[in-house]
Formats: C-alpha cells, sequence, structure tokens
C-alpha cells in the first residue's frame, strides 16, 4: 500500500540567507536563489508598483495584448545582460528546453536528440515531444556524445545535443566546449544548453557556463552567427535572479522564427507583471552591482573549501549549488535532521535526475550568506560527521 503523502512545508518568508519554514527561522542553504535578489526591497517594490498599475494577471497571449511595459523591460535588460538583439521571456523555465526544439526543429519529424543521461526533466521531456529518437549518452563525457553521433546521426538529419549548463543537483559544469567541438563536426548537429543554473552565477559578465567556457563569442540563439543557429540557449529567472519564469536571449531574426514555430506566443498567457516588474529590476541590479556576484563566488569557494577540510569528496568549481553523497540514505536522513535541529536547512535530495539511489545532500550558497554563517554550518557539520 502506498505511503501517505507527506504535507509540504511551508515557507512563509522569501527564500534567502536566513528563511523561515513550517514557524521556525533558519540559516537557509537549500533553494536556487544565488544572488539574494527575492526579498530584495527594491524587486519587491518594483513588484508591488506593478501590481497596483498593470493588475496582477495579463489574461491574454504575446500575440493578444500580453506585452506589458515591465514585460518588455525584462526583455531590454535581458538583451543588455546578454548583450543580444532581444530576449523572450516566458512564463515557465520548465518549457524553455520545449520552446527551443519547437523553434528550430518546426515540423521536422526526423530529428534525433542525443540527452546527457542525468539532464533535468524539462529535457527529457521536450526530447520526448519533439524527437523520433531519443539516444542517452553519459554525463560529463564527451567520449560517449561523440559515440551516440558516429552511431545515430544521419548526414542530412537535425541532432540536439542537450546537457544542463550546471547540473542542478551535483553542481557539475558541463563540457560546453568539448561538446560544441563534437557538433561541429556533424553538418546538422547543434548544442542545446539549459543554463538555470549558471544564469548570473557564472563567467565575468554573470551570463552563465557558456560565457564561462569562453564560448560567448561563439553566439547563441543565431547572435553573431546569422547562418547557424549552433548554440542554443535558455535559462530561467527563477533562480540566481530571483524572479520568476524563462528567458531566451536571441538574435531578432531567431526570434522571430520562435514565434512562427512555437506557440508559447500565441497560445500561453504571458508572464503577469509584477512578475516581470521583479525580474526586470532583479536583472537592472545584477547588472548594476557586480559585486553581489563577486561576494557570491567567495562564497562558492569558502564553502567548497571548507567542505573538502573536513574530508568530503568535493570538486573545484565555480557553480553554487553542490549535491554530495555523504554515505547511506538513512545517515544522509539523520544529518539532514541533525542540522535542522540545529537552524540550518540542507535539503535531502531524492528521485531527482542525477542523484543516485541514496539521494543527496544538496548545499545551496547565496551571495547573502555570511562568513558567520558559512563557518557556522561548518563547525555543526564537523561536529555531526
Ligand atoms: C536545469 C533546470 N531546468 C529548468 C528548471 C525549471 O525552471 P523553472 O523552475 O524556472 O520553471 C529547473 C528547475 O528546477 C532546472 O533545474
Amino acid at each position: 500500500m502506498a505511503l501517505p503523502m507527506r504535507p509540504p512545508s511551508l515557507m512563509e518568508s522569501p527564500p534567502g540567507a536566513e528563511t523561515t519554514i513550517d514557524g521556525r527561522r533558519y540559516v537557509y542553504f537549500g533553494g536556487t536563489g544565488y544572488l539574494g535578489l527575492a526579498g530584495h526591497p527594491e524587486v519587491i517594490e518594483a513588484a508591488c508598483a506593478a501590481a497596483r498599475r498593470y493588475g496582477v494577471h495579463t489574461a491574454t497571449s504575446r500575440n493578444g495584448f500580453g506585452s506589458s511595459p515591465p514585460l518588455v523591460e525584462v526583455e531590454r535588460e535581458a538583451a543588455a545582460f546578454f548583450d543580444t538583439e532581444t530576449a523572450f521571456h516566458y512564463a515557465s523555465g520548465f518549457t524553455g528546453n520545449h520552446i527551443l526544439l519547437q523553434a528550430v526543429a518546426g515540423t521536422d519529424r526526423s530529428t534525433r536528440v542525443c540527452l546527457e543521461r542525468t539532464v533535468h526533466f524539462s529535457a527529457r521531456e521536450a526530447a520526448r515531444l519533439v524527437a523520433a529518437e531519443v539516444i542517452e549518452f553519459q554525463p560529463g563525457d564527451p567520449g560517449s556524445l561523440a559515440d551516440a553521433i558516429r552511431r545515430k546521426a544521419r548526414p542530412a538529419q537535425p541532432v540536439f545535443v542537450m546537457t544542463d549548463g550546471v547540473s542542478p543537483v551535483t553542481g557539475a559544469v558541463a563540457p560546453l566546449r568539448d561538446y560544441l567541438a563534437i557538433c561541429q563536426e556533424h553538418p546538422e548537429a547543434r548544442l542545446v544548453v539549459d543554463d538555470a543554473h549558471g544564469f548570473g552565477v557564472l563567467g565575468d559578465e554573470g551570463r552563465g557556463t557558456v560565457e564561462w567556457w569562453g564560448l560567448w563569442a561563439e553566439g547563441v540563439n543565431g547572435a553573431g552567427s546569422p547562418d547557424r543557429e549552433r548554440l542554443l540557449l535558455c535559462g530561467t529567472l527563477s533562480k540566481a535572479l530571483g524572479g520568476f519564469g524563462g528567458l531566451i536571449p536571441a538574435s531578432t531574426r531567431f526570434l522571430d522564427r520562435l514565434r512562427r514555430n512555437t506557440h508559447y506566443y500565441e497560445g500561453a498567457s504571458a508572464p503577469a507583471a509584477p512578475i516581470a516588474a521583479a525580474a526586470a529590476r532583479a536583472l537592472a541590479i545584477v547588472r548594476a552591482r557586480p559585486e553581489l556576484r563577486r561576494r557570491l563566488a567567495a562564497n562558492v569557494l569558502r564553502l567548497r573549501r571548507g567542505l573538502r577540510a573536513l574530508g568530503l569528496p568535493v570538486p573545484e568549481g565555480p557553480a553554487a549549488n553542490l549535491g554530495l553523497a555523504i554515505g547511506s540514505r538513512e545517515a544522509m536522513i539523520r544529518l539532514h535532521a541533525a542540522l535542522k535541529t540545529q537552524g540550518f536547512l540542507v535539503p535531502h535530495l531524492e528521485a531527482y535526475p542525477g542523484a543516485g539511489p541514496e539521494g543527496v545532500l544538496r548545499f545551496a550558497v547565496c551571495a547573502t550568506h555570511s562568513d558567520a554563517m558559512i563557518d557556522a554550518l561548518l563547525a555543526a557539520l564537523r561536529r555531526l560527521l
């Protein structure tokens, strides 16, 4: 007999370095608000002002009258942030992979997808919707990808190689340079990167994993390379940026194609104005205050070094999220509970792509954690391990 579902925990404050959950305040190392912007007073005020002026819903699609001024502002801010001609802001980051595949594959039914085995649900589901065949390759293994393409791709057929820029669970950065080089050897292969956890975190300008690998000049979504869309990129505003909804930076030509080939323009409500206004403000803050990203990078280093000093198997890496399998499932559940008792919330993640059967303790560090908070977590772990 199936066990009854546990009632969900209630988050009763904005997510941030300190977060109230089920009536108790924790030093919070969960979630994905890496830049600590979800509770930023300017972001909240932008959302409130937009709600007063435009209401809480667009009640129409982009092809209707759904393009509110705050939504247009998000796309303008995002284009400036990513140095692209334009951008597309849509209601759910989860749909980004599907939008990209539809935009490029159109009605072509011969499409193959090579899928990194541990990729997020959203890529897997998008692949199933669009592809004639899905071939999996080993995570972080260019040789395995090359082999998959060699075995399955036919010269005139489109092939999409799908990966997360940063693994949502482990925080591993995908070897995009190698993946892209492999795609370039095949006339119709394209690399699709879901950079949900890279946007705002990685790269000198915070543009994410593509920038971190020095590949920004290759051009994403038609930018800078009008004849080819070799490198396709989507991300979300609902993680580092502290907002909500998906984002695709693009050339205007690519965006025209996207509007023609997908139904997310005419068939989905546009993001609501308060949500868009919050995201626009968050993007403006990140552009104006690079010290936020520098602070995040320093915190990432402090946490990773500290965990390594405890003897934990923590690789070097720039990602603000890190999943660790520390012992058995039961041991991790106990550790999670003991940390919670001491006022630290580090989620134990199970049944998520990239986690083994025992799950992982998933640490998320944010720019608003103080050194003292990180050191206190490390001290608690030292006592408990
Ligand atoms: C890699 C990846 N893609 C997409 C999403 C979904 O984005 P959103 O939560 O903004 O819908 C997530 C969130 O869990 C993710 O980790």
